[in-house]
């Protein structure tokens, strides 16, 4: 932790923020000399084309270069880079940077085999296996442009992001393993290749010795003879502002949106973010307990970790059921793991297994400096059981895949704050966090709206989206001008602390997952019997949120409620995915609507969860209120 120094608490954070916001040329020009680049940068900001900006527009850099080669030079080559820790298979490996640089420099030569080179794309539908770190390095490596699919998605979900990336390969796996269920991962993805207009030309599949998938001749290939057979390769140098990966992102509409990772701004970002929020040096075990598939794996599994020259770890587990709810402090224990980050959720799970944590007592936890959550909003209940069994730090901090590293934290590496429960402390240097009412005025102290950032956003967070830069204006930037965008509402306290109060859209968060409710709805929609619906997010004890259908039937159509609700709940786990936790349905007569037809989805999901709401001025007919009310009033009987 850096020292402290005499004067009042926060005027070193204070300092370090307002430089960042009033000389950003300096200031990021300064953190890149973290960075190894083929051609340094000579400026940060290019705002020749607002409200388009990017970062380090004449630089010229390799992320895997930085992430692994240069540790390796300067002498990291018999640290530890990866460990690789599954408890659903019991095994632990590790792999040293010279290892996982072998490994990688090798399946790039295997992928430039076939084809792949700068500015190519490649969808990854992995499982937690080491192999998806190597092949994201290996793209990375190459200048092409990864995009990993969430193991958890269904075909369809699938088979629309690979229409969207158009790749030159998928790269996949026979299967991935839930606690003790076998989930055979090449079926969806056989079923993923029917559905698209866009199917790449080759899938290279690992196989797992817990399955065995079937290889279609002529276009499947098998992963370990294909990284056996292949030479090394170097790093490609790429443009600063050239894409690293492409990573989808729920929105409010069924079709998910391309966030885009720039290669500089990222590099630059994430080495600055290790030290500076996470408090990280070189040598330290850092473990996010995410899966490669969110922007949590991309930036804190694989990227960050790597770049600081840190060890990370690759969990393929569970916080409980893996075997019981003493998982994390087992891995702790055994890679004497220096920073936890996971989601709220995990703690929630683990509490209520173990809610007097007498399972952390046959490990030494001594090791751990800090847990960082996030995800979802951090529930004070949750804080203070992690903090008061643990002894260590508890820091919540809030971003999201848009902006691929913290927008509001507690930047232990610069100067710790006083925590405020329910808050994830101050903005972030780089962030210009400001909350707005709908006229786009900004707000006094205490008074809640939307949670917006002045532009320019710092390095790596998304220049735009994936072939889309409507959709990127449309969704971000045209709400209020000059600013981005959050999606989240909250407010801003007398000391500048940032509180978030959850989506203002119609996004919700399961688990720590994003989920579009709109999609799940696009669901429901399809089926014969359904004339309308909502889904809308409740509250979970777990989980934070689940969603919640709510659906009118078509008038004359006979059906049985319990058929239906199978029915649906069947088809957005086919359609979406498990992944969506979606298993209840309401259905109602009639749904409350304004006026003007829009569906009341926020005064539902207000009456759902038991809480107060007003009658909006605008509906149509109050009475349908009182029904929705007494709908919902059976949903805790049947539950
Ligand atoms: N492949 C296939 N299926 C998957 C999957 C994957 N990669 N990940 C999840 N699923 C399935 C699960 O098996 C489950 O299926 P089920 O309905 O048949 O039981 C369903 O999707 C929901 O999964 P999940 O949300 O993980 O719920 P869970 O009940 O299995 O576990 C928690 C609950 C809280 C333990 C779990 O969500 C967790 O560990 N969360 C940690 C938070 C996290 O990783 N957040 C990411 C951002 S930081
Ligand atoms: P994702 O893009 O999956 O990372 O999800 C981002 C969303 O998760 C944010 O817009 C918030 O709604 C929510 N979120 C993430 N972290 C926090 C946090 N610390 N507190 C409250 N909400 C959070």
């Amino acid at each position: 932790m850096s020292e402290q120094r005499d004067g009042a608490v926060g005027a070193i954070y204070e300092a370090m923020y307002r430089r960042s916001l009033a000389e950003p040329e300096t200031f990021w020009l300064q953190a890149a000399t973290a960075i190894d680049w083929t051609v340094a940068p000579t400026r940060a900001l290019d705002d020749s084309q607002p409200p388009f900006y990017r970062w380090f527009p004449d630089g010229e850099l390799n992320t895997c270069h930085n992430a692994l080669d240069r540790h390796v030079a300067a002498g990291r080559a018999e640290q530890v880079a990866l460990v690789y820790d599954s408890p659903v298979t019991g095994q632990v490996r590790r792999f040293t940077y010279a290892e996982l640089l072998e490994e990688v420099a090798r399946f790039a030569g295997a992928l430039r085999g076939l084809g792949v080179g700068r500015g190519d794309t490649v969808v990854l539908y992995l499982p937690m296996v080491p192999e998806a770190v190597v092949a994201m390095l290996a793209c990375a490596r190459l200048g092409a442009v990864h995009s990993v699919v969430f193991g958890g998605f269904a075909p369809h979900e699938l088979a629309v992001r690979i229409d969207d990336v158009r790749p030159k390969l998928v790269l996949s796996a026979s299967c991935g393993i839930e606690v003790n269920r076998v989930i055979e991962y090449k079926p969806l993805l056989d079923r993923a290749l029917e559905l698209c207009e866009h199917p790449p030309q080759r899938c290279v599949v690992l196989q797992r010795p817990q399955a065995t998938a079937t290889l279609v001749e002529g276009r499947d290939l098998d992963w370990a003879e294909l990284a056996d057979a292949a030479e090394p390769t170097g790093c490609v140098p790429v443009r600063a502002t050239d894409p690293l990966y492409v990573l989808y992102t729920s929105g409010t509409t069924a079709k998910p949106k391309g966030v885009v990772r720039d290669n500089g701004g990222h590099a630059v970002a994430l080495q600055w973010s290790m030290a500076n929020v996470y408090d990280m040096r070189p040598g330290q075990v850092f473990w996010a307990a995410s899966d490669v598939g969110w922007v949590v794996g991309h930036s804190y599994i694989v990227y960050g970790p790597l770049l600081a020259g840190c060890t990370t770890v690759l969990y393929e587990g569970k916080p409980v059921g893996t075997p019981d709810p003493g998982a994390f402090w087992r891995v702790i224990g055994e890679h004497r793991v220096d920073v936890l980050f996971t989601a709220p959720t995990a703690f929630r799970a683990i509490k209520k297994e173990d809610p007097a944590g007498s399972h952390t007592r046959p490990y030494d936890l001594s090791s751990l400096r800090y847990l960082f959550l996030a995800g979802e909003r951090l529930d004070p209940d949750t804080y203070h059981w992690a903090a008061d069994l643990l002894g260590i730090p508890v820091i919540d901090h809030w971003w999201q895949t848009e902006t691929g590293w913290p927008i509001a934290a507690n930047c232990l590496g610069i100067e710790p704050l006083p925590v405020k429960a329910g808050s994830p402390t101050r903005a972030v240097p780089g962030y210009d966090v400001r909350i707005l009412d709908e006229a786009g005025v900004e707000v006094p102290a205490g008074v809640d709206g939307a949670v917006a950032i002045r532009l320019p956003l710092p390095p790596g967070t998304l220049p735009t989206l994936w072939n889309d830069d409507d959709r990127y204006l449309s969704s971000y930037l045209e709400r209020f001008e000059g600013h981005y965008t959050t999606g989240d509402g909250g407010h801003l306290d007398e000391d500048g602390y940032l509180f978030v109060m959850g989506r203002i859209d119609d996004v919700i968060n399961v688990a720590g997952h994003r989920l579009s409710t709109g999609a799940m709805e696009a669901v429901l929609a399809e089926h014969p019997a359904v004339a309308e619906c909502a889904v809308i997010g409740v509250h979970d004890e777990l989980k934070g949120q689940v969603p919640l259908g709510i659906v009118v039937c078509k008038a004359g159509v006979e059906v049985d409620d319990a058929t239906l609700r199978a029915e649906l709940v069947a088809g957005v786990r086919a359609e979406i995915g498990a992944v969506a936790s979606f298993k209840e349905v309401v259905v109602v007569q009639r749904l409350p609507k304004t006026r003007s037809g829009k569906i009341l989805r926020r005064t539902m999901r207000s009456i759902a969860d038991g809480q107060r709401y007003e009658v909006p001025a605008t509906i149509d007919d109050p009475a349908i209120l009182q029904e929705i009310s007494a709908a919902l009033a059976t949903r805790s009987r049947s539950w």
